[in-house]
């Protein structure tokens, strides 16, 4: 799925940025993919996804 239209960025390379380099918030984000920088329409799903990934991570090492 597209988060950001105007440069073609995924929900998938968001999720990866945050699992591989550690990005924590939307400003981190843009140091690795361009994003938000046009319309900035995005930056709220990129803020959502990053989130979700970070539940998502933390669940994991709950359980082990
Ligand atoms: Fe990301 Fe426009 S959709 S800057």
């Amino acid at each position: 799925m597209y988060v950001c239209m105007c440069y073609g960025v995924t929900d998938k390379q968001i999720a990866r940025a945050v699992k591989e380099s550690g990005v924590g918030n939307v400003r981190q984000l843009r140091q690795q993919l361009q994003l938000g920088s046009q319309c900035g329409k995005c930056i709220q799903m990129a803020q959502q996804i990053i989130d979700d990934t970070i539940v998502d991570e933390s669940l994991f090492k709950d359980v082990g």
